[in-house]
């Protein structure tokens, strides 16, 4: 992936705790934040690419989220699609931590 030229804070670090997620919305996006319960921080993009789904109703397992809508599965830390129905992968997107401000990088 090439370096995000747009870092945006997108929710509060003390607000999602390790194995929770959060919807946010920027850049005209819809993003789902996913923090690991390993600590990890992941971003993707929160709208399924089977049918039109926010990843975030879904359930949360591990490192797979799946949709609230046909139950597809999809690696949060690739965005790769792991379980039927769904085909396309998710997009994703860098994270990075700065005290309690989760930020993501988004293309220009
Ligand atoms: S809308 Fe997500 S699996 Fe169908």
């Amino acid at each position: 992936m090439s370096e995000a030229a747009n870092w945006v804070r997108v929710a509060s670090a003390a607000d999602i705790p390790p194995g929770e997620m959060q919807a946010a919305e920027a850049g005209g996006k819809q993003i789902a934040i996913f923090h690991l319960a390993d600590g990890g921080w992941h971003a993707t993009s929160n709208v399924c690419t089977h049918a039109f789904a926010m990843l975030t109703d879904g359930w949360f397992d591990g490192t797979e989220i799946e949709c609230p809508l046909h139950a597809g599965r999809f690696d949060v830390c690739t965005g790769k699609a792991t379980g039927a129905p769904v085909e396309e992968d998710l997009a994703v997107y860098p994270v990075r931590v700065e005290d309690d401000a989760v930020m993501v990088g988004l293309p220009d």
